[in-house]
């Protein structure tokens, strides 16, 4: 085939002068020089239509022999895709060919020039139709997706995130300070990806699971409020909020209390809210202490834009011969109950979903009951005192018409489990409506939390947070009753951001090490640059991380950051568009030292540092 596009300078001469989806009434007459992509070709014939497409749009071009000959012989080979450049006069369309759902839709250019700027294969998933695709596809041929409108606004979007939250925090006094990727381990719960070192063979570097450390040591420094757009690199399980790799907005201040911090992120989100979607929450947010959102929703993330709240019944039933209350009534666990209003018309296949959801979330059963009335309908009645359901039933305000689920168990189970119904239920119910946002904060985490497979205390937040003043004389005796100073953010409950404040002297630094069981010398091999830091006049400080992928994802409603992240990685955390991760070569291998014990077998290799010539 002859090929329409010459090489060399193609654009000599040619100037864009407007964007696609700029033409208005306004331009009539005028000749302009447009660049874009073939959107859609619908060939009449005597005329040739081509819908061309940039990121502001999309205007619909008019080839016909009477304006050049030459010009509607070329557009009659041109395909979807193709990248063309036309100089036309802008027109108004005849009447009853105007399109009112297209901003453009009142004019069309008449085309009297016309280059290929190239050419394009069949596009293998379609840019001009909003239509289901399969999301490998998608990921693999990034480029062709991200050219959809759809994807346009969304990193748009992002983008003007970005540059809200520098306006926002320059106008407060932050400074916005990198810090490195290639770095040593900090400590975020997760697995860190390593790099390995040529200079100095069989040792690696750590990229940052998240700044932590580097915004402390910019406290010390007197940086006094930084912040950071900082990729952060984790090597976790992947879901639809995660990612290895993803953006914080992250923050640090000196001498600043729990309540400035919450104070600048509720303005800072407040603002974008305003601005990216034209709502603004009311401020201050609503605050639960961890035992509340606990208590009340069975998670630390609670979702409040839907009640079914839960209820500890535990008292009530305190006095019941039912052996499954009984017994983990007697061995300090609880008893916790859903009401679920309307449930009462489940089918019995409904409620048995529950049961065994219930059960799939670590239950050992769930009890249930509706209420008619009739009276009270549940497997277990024939078990509870007329007195104990009676009670129950005013404890839970419960009517004709309601269900009722009950799980008996550790307390922490037995709210976990209602709650994550209660999320099944919310949803299924239809409880959310689209608009409605939930916007609060969590606080008074426990400081620690006791890992029983591992035989050890584990920090609930990272191990820098600091605990509340008056519960310190019990790290070493109660470590349980000892409440941080930590604080999360939660929107429509998903965890939005997580911070505290930091401990700021060494002493306390190494007690909390220590109950960790990260004993001296290691505490001084992994983190002696901060001890160290901490003894120079390290200032009170704190600060807080934003999950920046979560946050647009939440804003804009897509259901996963995938589709709020240029390039993001699958489940299996590779990425389809380049490959990655892939092999290196020997060569590359024997630079660094390494010898890789198990061959490639998709994700399994085992890395193994050694000097450069084993
Ligand atoms: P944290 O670990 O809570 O805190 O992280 C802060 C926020 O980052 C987001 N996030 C993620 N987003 C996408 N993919 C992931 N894998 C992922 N992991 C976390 C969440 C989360 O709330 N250094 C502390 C912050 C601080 O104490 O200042 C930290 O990283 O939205
Ligand atoms: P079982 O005695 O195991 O036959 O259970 C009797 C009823 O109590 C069944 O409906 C179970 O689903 C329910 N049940 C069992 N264990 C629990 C529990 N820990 N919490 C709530 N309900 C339970």
């Amino acid at each position: 085939m002859e090929s329409i596009v010459s090489t060399g300078d193609l654009l000599h001469g040619w100037q864009r002068s407007l964007g696609d989806g700029e033409l208005r009434l306004e331009h009539i007459g005028q000749e302009v020089t447009l660049m874009g992509w073939v959107n859609r070709i619908r060939d009449h014939g005597g005329l040739i239509f081509i819908d061309l497409r940039d990121r502001s749009g999309l205007v619909q071009v008019v080839f016909s022999p009477e304006v050049s000959q030459e010009c509607f012989r070329q557009a009659g080979k041109v395909k979807p895709e193709y990248v063309l450049a036309v100089v036309g006069t802008v027109r108004p369309r005849p009447e009853g060919t105007v399109n009112p759902d297209l901003p453009t839709g009142e004019v069309e250019v008449y085309a009297r020039a016309l280059q290929v700027l190239n050419t394009a294969a069949t596009p293998p998933i379609s840019v001009s139709e909003e239509k289901e695709v399969d999301e490998s596809l998608r990921l693999r041929y990034r480029y062709l997706d991200l050219r959809r409108p759809k994807m346009q606004l969304l990193l748009q979007t992002r983008s003007r995130v970005n540059k809200l939250i520098r306006d926002f925090l320059d106008s407060r006094g932050f400074w916005e300070i990198e810090t490195p990727m290639l770095t040593r381990s900090t400590p975020e719960g997760a697995r860190d990806f390593l790099v390995p070192s040529r200079l100095h063979t069989g040792q690696f570097y750590a990229l940052p699971q998240s700044p932590q450390l580097f915004k402390q040591i910019l406290m010390v420094a007197g940086m006094e409020k930084y912040y950071q757009i900082a990729r952060c690199f984790r090597d976790e399980d992947l879901r639809a909020d995660r990612q290895p790799e993803f953006t914080q907005l992250d923050m640090e201040m000196s001498f600043v209390s729990q309540d400035e911090i919450m104070e600048v992120v509720e303005q800072l989100l407040a603002h974008l809210f305003q601005e990216i979607i034209g709502v603004r929450p009311d401020t201050p947010f609503p605050r639960l202490t961890y035992q509340e959102a606990m208590d009340r929703f069975g998670t630390d993330r609670p979702d409040t834009r839907f009640g079914l709240e839960l209820e500890d019944v535990s008292a009530v039933v305190a006095g019941t011969d039912f052996q499954v209350f009984a017994q983990v009534l007697a061995s300090g666990g609880r008893v916790r109950a859903m009401r679920v209003p309307g449930g009462a018309g489940f089918s019995r296949r409904e409620i048995d979903g529950l049961v065994d959801a219930a059960k799939r979330y670590g239950a050992r059963g769930l009890v249930w009951m509706t209420v008619t009335p009739e009276g009270v309908h549940s497997p277990v009645t024939k078990f509870l005192r007329p007195e104990i359901l009676r009670q129950l039933l005013e404890t839970l305000d419960a009517t004709a018409g309601d269900l009722l689920l009950l799980v008996a168990d550790e307390a922490r189970l037995s709210a976990e489990v209602l709650g994550n119904l209660r999320l099944e239920l919310g949803a299924s119910l239809g409880l959310i409506s689209p608009d409605q946002w939930s916007l609060l904060w969590v606080v008074d985490f426990p400081l620690l939390e006791y890992n029983r497979e591992e035989g050890r205390w584990e920090a609930v937040h990272h191990p820098f947070t600091a605990p509340r003043e008056d519960d310190v004389p019990w790290l070493e005796s109660h470590p349980e009753r000892v409440r941080s100073l930590a604080y999360d953010v939660i929107l429509n409950g998903v965890e939005l951001g997580g911070g505290s404040i930091r401990i700021h002297r060494r002493d306390l630094q190494e007690r909390v090490f220590r109950l960790l069981q990260i004993e001296p010398p290691e505490a001084r091999d992994r983190f002696g640059f901060l001890l160290e830091a901490l003894e120079h006049g390290a200032p009170p400080h704190g600060g807080l991380a934003l999950g920046l992928d979560r946050l647009v994802m939440l804003m804009t409603g897509q259901p996963s950051i995938r589709e709020v992240i240029a390039f993001p990685k699958t489940q299996s955390a590779t990425c389809l568009l380049t490959g990655a991760p892939g092999d290196v070569s020997e060569r590359q291998l024997r630079e660094l030292g390494i010898k890789v014990a198990v061959p490639a077998s998709g994700g399994k290799a085992t890395a193994e540092a050694g000097s450069p010539k084993a």
